[in-house]
């Protein structure tokens, strides 16, 4: 399919067209789930094979020291700080986000006694609600969920926590940050935002909100690779009062004293836990300087119109979805979500045709709009595809309907 016209337009417009060239695609591919797995920064390679030859192969354990892998974790951390509002001693990369999430619940509970019940949503993303039912077993939290429109009203003095994810994961509807921030602490309770599927996409300032913790992804918007190393935020003003129960070694205050007694590190230092992993920490730190080169506020602005543009492709050929995301771009992450019986065979063929978007069960399907390498005429040919493989029925076929481990 040629890009019409307007598609070409949008794609010279386009002020970070230059940035396509730094990430490695396949041709033929539409890549439209980089809200799951974002793609490779070509710099991860020479980067990897950077610390892997130089600094492991010859440097070997001297460098710890001399490559400042002791220091990564902290380093990029306070390079993901800007991009979420956040002092650069607010915020450390480690373990992987349903960790920090069990770390920080567990740290809020710590913070708040007498009261037990962590409030969350239904619907958020499982390992969410997963880390508090971890806790709820140890007799050390309750688990309430209450319906977005009712979290407000949910808020009593049992309330210790509420933890919600910004940018919703199946339906991209967007949480008012602020407004919910500012009820809970209203009602004596902290907040912990997962912010997975807003870092790199939407701008976020948990400074202005008053944020107390937030945590996310490494592998989504940020590029750090499958798996890749998660964040972790605590507000400067919580430091003191911080105990989180994985008091591994890194986490102490003088790690290489080697003593009997854990003691605490004084800031987001003590989030550590064991060893850090330098080489998922390598791959993060590329993604992340990516992101912060090319800025929030362009790839919002951009994932605003990417997604525009793909309603716009859809509604010309007529095709008509049940869009479970909200109408407003204001309102959404960047993805669009539709629900529809056959999501499941719909994505697989699409896939066939070299579209990769993703299903969530029972019946969403879902494409996410990195921006950072993503062309209004990729948009417009997914957009294509989509509407053929509906109008064909091509779904239909036996080995569309299979299912794998991973969905
Ligand atoms: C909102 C949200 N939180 C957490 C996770 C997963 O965290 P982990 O990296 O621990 O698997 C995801 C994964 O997609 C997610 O979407």
């Amino acid at each position: 399919m040629n890009p019409t016209p307007r598609a070409r337009e949008l794609d010279e417009a386009d002020r970070l067209a230059p940035f396509r060239a730094r990430f490695v695609l396949p041709e033929g591919v539409v890549y439209l789930d980089g809200n799951s797995l974002g793609a490779l920064p070509r710099e991860t390679m020479s980067a990897m094979e950077r610390v892997i030859c130089e600094e492991w192969g010859e440097g070997l354990i001297r460098s710890w020291n001399s490559a400042g892998w002791f220091e990564m974790a902290q380093r990029i951390g306070s390079k993901i700080a800007p991009l979420i509002g956040a002092a650069a001693h607010e915020v450390i990369a480690c373990d992987s986000t349903s960790v920090n999430l069990f770390k920080l619940i567990a740290a809020a509970l710590d913070m708040r006694p007498g009261r037990t019940v962590v409030l969350s949503e239904p619907g958020n993303f499982p390992t969410d609600p997963y880390m508090v039912a971890g806790l709820e077993r140890q007799g050390l939290a309750e688990r309430r969920l209450a319906p977005r429109e009712e979290l407000a009203a949910a808020l009593d003095e049992n309330v210790a926590l509420l933890m919600l994810t910004h940018v919703h994961y199946k339906t991209g509807a967007m949480h008012d940050i602020g407004e919910l921030t500012r009820a809970a602490q209203d009602a004596g309770a902290l907040v912990l935002w997962d912010l997975s599927h807003s870092t790199g996409a939407v701008p976020v300032d948990l400074a202005a909100i008053g944020a107390d913790f937030a945590v996310g992804c490494g592998y989504k918007y940020l590029c750090g690779g499958p798996g890749a190393p998660a964040f972790a935020y605590v507000a400067e003003r919580h430091h003191a009062d911080l105990a989180q129960p994985l008091t591994g070694w890194f986490g102490h205050a003088d790690p290489f004293a080697f003593s009997d007694d854990y003691e605490a590190a004084p800031g987001v230092e003590q989030l550590l836990c064991g060893t850090s992993p330098v080489l998922g920490l390598t791959a993060l730190e590329v993604g992340v300087d990516l992101v912060a080169e090319i800025g929030v506020e362009p790839l919002h602005a951009k994932s605003r119109d990417l997604s525009e543009f793909f309603l716009e492709c859809l509604a010309r050929r007529g095709t008509d979805l049940d869009l479970v995301s909200p109408a407003d771009s204001a309102a959404r992450g960047s993805q669009l979500s539709f629900r529809h019986e056959q999501a499941f065979p719909i994505c697989q063929a699409l896939i066939a045709r070299g579209v990769i978007g993703d299903f969530r069960a029972p019946d969403i399907l879902r494409f996410g709009f990195a921006p950072a390498y993503l062309r209004f005429a990729d948009i417009e040919q997914a957009a294509g595809h989509l509407a053929e493989v509906i109008a064909s029925e091509e779904w239909r076929k036996g080995e569309f309907n299979r299912r794998a481990a991973v969905t």
